[in-house]
Formats: structure tokens, sequence, C-alpha cells
């Protein structure tokens, strides 16, 4: 099968990224940080999630960071999807002005109750009520399945499971469902199963994959997703990230590492590089340490060497 010739890039740095640093990141980096990413030409960027501060602290600041955006001349092309892990985030998202939520459930049971609290069936009818509010304020609806193909407590995950969470996911009204390999330990193969499974249940074009990087793995498994016609990838500037409820998992795969990728397939994302670069070394710089993307590395270096 031919590669899509256009593909959806959504930045999930400033969320999945940011919510697994430690030391509190002044609202005021977040916004500039998102600012740069919109300039860059990403046009969907999860900016914050709703989700309780004593379970991730770091997203406490939510309605300001979506509010200060929102109040910012506004860049109509630009959405800013949020998650919401029940009615009580969904109802603070609104009130911020959301105009696109994400609901996220787990192909784990052991992950879903470390994650949410709950179990995959009860976590399930959370998700039911937050997408008939978010229907009858016509709010986009975005899903997210974690553990897709591994779990980080219960170890290979089988894909029907994660196809079977994805199809409750889109008869909910999810107009796209992210497949999260939340702790990076799949490879071309598990990926490819996972995605005929999915595939089979839910159109390719309502996929997305989401690549956590733990293994050095998620590059190629994006050009394995692509040969099976997915066209809309999850990344991270700088490579930021983790997820707090999967210990030693690291950042989704660098938002820089993709766009390498697809221009070196000749494919369209609408990213410049340089403005995608400079949004890594500013959140990097802020952050104290290297980008973690190798392409970041290396065009910096060229860089610095004139
Ligand atoms: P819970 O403790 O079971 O909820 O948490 P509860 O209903 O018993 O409420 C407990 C307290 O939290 C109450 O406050 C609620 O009001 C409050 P109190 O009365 O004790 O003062 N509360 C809230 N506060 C703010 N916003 C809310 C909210 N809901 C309840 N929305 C809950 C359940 C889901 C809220 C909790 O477990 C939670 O917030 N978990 C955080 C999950 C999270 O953010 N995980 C990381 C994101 S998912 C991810 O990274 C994976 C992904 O990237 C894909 C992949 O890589 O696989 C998407
Ligand atoms: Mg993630």
């Amino acid at each position: 099968m031919s590669l899509p010739q256009r593909v959806k890039l959504v930045e999930v740095g400033p969320r999945d990224g940011l919510q697994n640093e430690k030391r509190i990141v002044p609202t005021a980096v977040k916004i500039e940080l998102i600012e740069r990413l919109a300039d860059s030409g990403l046009s969907v960027i999860e900016a914050t999630s709703f989700v309780s501060p004593q379970w991730v602290p770091q997203m406490a600041d939510n309605s300001e960071v979506l509010r200060t955006l929102l109040a910012n001349p506004r860049r109509p092309e630009v959405s800013y999807p949020v998650l919401t892990p029940n009615l009580r985030g969904f109802d603070a998202a609104v009130e911020a002005g959301a105009e696109e939520v994400a609901i996220f459930a787990a192909a784990s049971e052991t992950f879903s109750q470390k994650n949410i609290n709950c179990s995959i069936a009860e976590s399930l009818k959370r998700f039911a009520a937050v997408a008939d509010a978010a229907s009858a304020l016509e709010i986009r609806l975005r899903g997210y399945v974690s553990c897709v193909v591994a779990c980080p407590y219960e170890g290979a995950v089988d894909p029907e499971k994660t196809a079977w969470v994805a199809e409750r996911l889109f008869a909910m009204g999810c107009h796209e469902i992210s497949l999260g390999d939340t702790i990076g330990a799949g490879t071309p193969a598990s990926i490819r199963r996972m995605i005929e499974a999915c595939g089979a249940v839910v159109p390719i074009d309502r996929l997305a994959g989401h690549y956590h990087d733990t293994y050095g793995m998620a590059i190629a498994n994006i050009y394995a997703s692509l040969e099976l016609g997915m066209a809309v990838f999850d990344s991270s500037v700088a490579g930021l990230g983790g997820c707090p409820y999967a210990v030693g998992a690291s950042g989704n795969v660098a938002s820089e590492d993709v766009l390498y990728l697809l221009q070196g397939l000749g494919i369209e994302c609408g990213v410049e590089m340089g403005k995608l670069l400079a949004a890594g070394e500013f959140i990097s710089a802020h952050l104290g340490r290297e980008p973690a993307s190798k392409v970041a590395r290396a065009l910096l270096a060229r860089q610095s060497a004139g």
C-alpha cells in the first residue's frame, strides 16, 4: 500500500510531556510554549488536562492556560483539545471555553485502576456521560486507549481487547481514537497486529498513533502505521514526558523526529522545522536539559557549528 500524502500531527507535549515534570512549570511558560508550537504550523495542540490536581499537580492551572490561549489573538486554524476524565472535568473545561475534549480509557484493567481509579467498565460509563454532554454542546470529542500493546503491570495486551475499547469509544461519538503505546514497548510487528484489529472495527482514517519512545521503537512504529494507511500521529516537542502512572515510561516520540521522517518521505504536515526546533529549545532551556529528540540535537549542533 502507498503511504498517505498528508499527515496530521497532534502535539501533546504541553499535556503529556509536562504532566510528568515534578517541578511546576509557570503558566506563562506553558502558554509561550503552546504559542510557539502554533507558530510552527501545528494545528492541533493538546493544551492541558482537567484532572484532579491532587493526582497531577502540574495541570492545576488548566483553566488559566486554556482561557489565556483562547483570549489571545485567535488562531481559528488551531484547536486546543484538553483531557477530561469525568463530568466534573468536562464542566470545568467548558467553563474555560474548551471546544474539544478527550476521554481516556485503557485496554488493561490494572492500568485503568492506577490511572483513573476505576475499572474499564466504570470508566466507559463515565465517558458515556461526558460524550452525551459534549454532543449536546457540539463539542468535539477525541478518545484515547492506553496500553494498546503492553501494560506496565499486566504485560502483553491482546489486540482484540484494545479493539474492543476503541470500538466502544468510537460508538460514543469520538471523531478520532488515539492508540497509546503508553510504555513504548511495541515493535512494528505488535503495532501492526494491534492496528489491524482496531482497523476491523473503526475506520483507519479515524485512528491515530500515540507512541511513547521508551525503547526507541516509535519512529519504526510510525512507519509501520503509515504503511497501513494511518495518517494521524501524536508527538511531543523535544520528546518531553512520560506518564505519571507508568513508571519508567519515557516521553512521546519527539515531534522533531516525526517531522524529519515525514519530510524525508515527502509527506506533508504543514509544520516548519526551524520554528519547531526553537519551541523545543525554549522548553528544554526552561527545564534545564537537552531535548530528547535526536533530530533536534543533530540540527541544533549543525546550526551552532555555523
Ligand atoms: P478519584 O479520586 O477516584 O475521584 O479520581 P473522586 O470522584 O473520588 O474524587 C476525588 C477528589 O477529586 C474530589 O475532591 C473530587 O472533587 C476531585 P475532594 O472532594 O476530595 O476535594 N475531582 C476532580 N478535581 C478536578 N478535576 C476533576 C476531578 N474529578 C474529581 N476532573 C480521577 C478520579 C479520574 C479524577 C483521578 O484519578 C485523576 O484525576 N487521575 C489523573 C489521571 C491522569 O491525568 N493521568 C495522566 C493522563 S492519561 C495519559 O497520560 C495516557 C495518554 O497519554 C495515552 C497513553 O500514553 O497511553 C492519554
Ligand atoms: Mg501518552
